[in-house]
């Protein structure tokens, strides 16, 4: 039954926000104090049950303990026979999930502003000993100025407390659970991690890591499959979120970040790098894109200039992105193939200039150039080494033609050979 129209405690229900799959959320009014919250009211069905009364209970309490601009505010917990209400801080804007319903995927320095702002909630809850456990897209809210709240730490317990599970009873949402979650065993702020990085994956991309048909078969690739690289599937996911989401993604939770605010430290130093005017701007003017929010509140953000940003503008249509993503693998393969390219020409150069370098006019080195000079000074004689060889006779020795040969001196000894050849 509808609360819309009804009192609760000192709030009035003026219209209804949305439903999961536990509760209902509603808008109201705080008239003593003249703000607007949220209550969420368990499902009817669900009221009758102790233990997950308990754990709503729970969950208020943890959360009002919390005190962080990123994390969303409880107000108050209100019991009643079989119903229970927690009051809230009411988020104007829209939550991630309903965003990335509309785009295809989330411009990278966005989705880092996100994950980083995401990223310091979870620090802080962790630092207080909460884990969140069902970290997801419908718990993030972005409020209309730019900020980035986390809520529902609805099956939320602290690093000692016992859990507070109905048996049969899944803990979290199977698509968004680390695989020490499907197995049921013991978690700690690494699982958080693990579905942190889910959820940046999904936004980079648009799609889920992991094989998302049917329960059993996401909780097996959860368990067993490794991820797709990011940037198998858009080249110009920048490499720092693709180590980022590696390292949460990891199985054994030993492989993933050892704190949160390692996380939050890499996530700070990508978003440093990459955004240009304030965080809270790059979000108005990326909620403006997506028609989130109207141009006069764009305008009472941002400067005329900074509406203007024609790089950023451009890589929220995904211009530059899809250009990227088009050109980039092409670039590469041209540059590696030039470079391939231009060592051969250089290596044909060097081995054509080693063979005929007189050819090429080179100038010698100075001892070259000298033993040039001697060369010309005493030119040695040429020796042909491919001429063909020779099959006619040689000619006669100049000094042995008779006309050559000198008047003999009058000599009376006659030569051993004459004087056999007169024998009788
Ligand atoms: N404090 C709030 N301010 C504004 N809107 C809220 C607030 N809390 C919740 N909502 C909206 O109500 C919707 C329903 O929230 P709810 O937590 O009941 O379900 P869910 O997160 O979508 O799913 P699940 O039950 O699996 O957690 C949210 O997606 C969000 O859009
Ligand atoms: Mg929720």
């Amino acid at each position: 039954m509808s609360l819309v129209g009804k009192k609760i405690g000192a709030y009035a229900v003026t219209g209804e926000i949305g439903a999961g799959g536990m509760a209902v959320v509603y808008k109201a009014e705080q008239p003593n104090l003249d703000r607007k919250v949220a209550v969420k009211e368990l499902r009817g069905d669900l009221s009758k049950d102790p233990a997950l009364l308990q754990r709503f209970e729970r969950e208020a309490k943890y959360v009002a303990a919390l005190a962080h601009q990123n994390i969303v505010h409880i107000y108050d917990f209100i019991e009643r026979a079989h119903a229970m209400y927690i009051v809230m801080e009411y988020v104007e804007g829209v939550d991630l999930y309903s965003l990335m319903a509309q785009v295809k995927r989330v411009p990278p320095d966005v989705a880092g502003i996100i994950a980083l702002q995401a990223a310091r909630a979870l620090e802080y809850a962790h630092y207080r000993g909460v884990v969140h456990r069902d970290f997801k897209p419908s718990n993030l809210m972005i409020t209309r100025h730019g900020d980035i709240k986390l809520m529902d730490f609805g099956i939320a317990r602290d690093a000692s407390g016992d859990d507070l599970t109905r048996p049969g009873t899944a803990l979290g949402t199977p698509s968004y659970m680390s695989p020490e979650q499907i197995l049921g065993e013991r978690v700690d702020f690494r699982s958080d991690i693990f579905s942190f990085g889910i959820v940046l994956y999904q936004m980079l991309t648009g799609q889920k890591p992991f094989n998302d048909d049917d329960t059993r078969s996401v909780m097996n690739a959860i368990l067993h499959v490794k991820h797709p690289r990011p940037r198998s599937i858009y080249p110009d996911i920048p490499f720092a979120l693709q180590r980022i989401i590696k390292r949460c993604l990891a199985k054994r939770p030993s492989d993933r970040y050892a704190r949160t605010e390692q996380l939050r430290h890499d996530l700070e130093a990508y978003v440093a790098e990459t955004c240009p005017v304030n965080h809270n701007g790059r979000m108005v003017l990326y909620l403006r894109h997506c028609n989130l929010i109207s141009e006069e509140a764009a305008r009472s953000y941002l400067n005329e200039k900074e509406l203007k940003n024609t790089q950023l503008t451009a890589r929220d249509r995904g211009e530059v992105d899809a250009g990227v993503t088009v050109f980039n693998p092409v670039m590469q393969m041209n540059s590696l193939l030039f470079l391939c390219m231009l060592s051969w020409a250089a290596w044909v150069a060097w081995c054509d200039y080693s063979q005929h370098a007189d050819f090429f006019g080179a100038t010698p080195s100075p001892a070259a150039a000298a033993v040039q000079v001697a060369a010309d000074v005493h030119p040695e004689p040429r020796t042909e080494t491919h001429a063909e060889p020779r099959v006619d006779a040689p000619p006669p020795r100049p000094e042995l033609r008779p006309e050559n040969r000198p008047e003999p001196a009058h000599n009376p000894v006659k030569t051993p050979s004459l004087v056999r050849q007169r024998r009788p």
